[in-house]
């Protein structure tokens, strides 16, 4: 089964404990902990915070909005935008560890009662009709079979007018990415669209596209650059394989770079509106 598959690829346990042994190990024992601090841990995706503080500046979040993050993992970009912004996240996620991960890091940095954890499937969101300012997803759709229903759900939640920002990894012409990947060990828990098709389910949804931006391209240079570094120096000392294990990230990081290289990938970014 997909999902069954699903769990054992994000599995983890005593998440949080490790990213906070591995802050204090490079950092010292008094090392402060915000979520600025611990972005390059938990934001898991693709240029981590970098990504996250574009496409926070396309949100523009006002202190006290209420911001939904469809499929959280354990939580860096919500703490993120919540310390940042002064907004209040919603982060979902279909794995129990990661949001027990995310409750905990909430504590640790003084965020629970702006940053709420549910754990449950963005094909089923657990809210009233337009519930939420603005609705964000990082690199999540990759395993959603059901990409009309993501869609729905999401212009479902949202407030007339809210935006919804996605970063994806999709198909590319190339054929199928060689596995193990960062979202999926196997192709049974991975579902990859094109940027066309994915353009498609958008405005099927009834989303008014704001902005469409096929970022395969103009990622290789970096792409290329990053399987050098870590061919020749291995991971960082902080990063997410703290929780997905070292060496097995090594496979996963390579993999991705050497599929993107060979055209089997494509990394999209989209700006969405439900129409006011
Ligand atoms: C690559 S991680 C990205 C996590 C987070 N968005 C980030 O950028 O830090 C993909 C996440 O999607 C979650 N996910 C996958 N399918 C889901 C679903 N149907 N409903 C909710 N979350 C899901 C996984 O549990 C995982 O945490």
């Amino acid at each position: 089964m997909a999902r069954d598959g699903l769990a054992a690829h994000y599995q983890g346990e005593d998440i949080a404990e490790r990213i906070l042994s591995a802050l204090r190990a490079a950092q010292g024992a008094d090392a402060r902990v915000t979520a600025e601090v611990l972005a390059p841990l938990d934001h898991f995706h693709g240029r981590g915070l970098a990504a996250t503080t574009e496409m926070a500046a396309r949100l523009d979040p006002q202190a006290d909005d209420r911001i939904l993050d469809i499929g959280s993992g354990i939580g860096g970009p919500a703490r993120w935008l919540a310390e940042r912004f002064g907004c209040h996240v919603t982060g979902l996620d279909l794995m129990p560890s990661f949001c027990r991960a995310a409750e905990a890091l909430n504590a640790a940095v003084g965020l629970s009662a702006r940053v709420r954890i549910l754990q449950g499937s963005a094909l089923d969101l657990p809210f009233p009709a337009a519930s939420f300012d603005h609705a964000y997803s990082q690199n999540v759709l990759m395993n959603i079979a059901d990409k009309a229903r993501f869609f729905t759900e999401a212009f479902r939640v949202l407030k007339p007018g809210g935006l919804f920002a996605v970063s994806c990894v999709g198909a590319g012409p190339g054929g199928e990415p060689f596995y193990p990947v960062p979202w999926a060990s196997t192709p049974a828990e991975s579902f990859l669209a094109t940027p066309e098709e994915t353009r498609r389910l958008v405005l099927d949804a009834g989303f008014d596209l704001v902005r469409f931006e096929d970022r395969t391209e103009a990622m290789l240079p970096a792409r290329r650059r990053m399987l050098e570094e870590v061919e020749r120096d291995g991971l960082p000392a902080l990063g997410w394989h703290v929780f997905m294990g070292a060496e097995r990230s090594l496979e996963l990081v390579a993999n991705t770079v050497r599929s993107d290289l060979a055209g089997r990938l494509t990394t999209l970014e989209l700006l969405a509106r439900r129409p006011g």
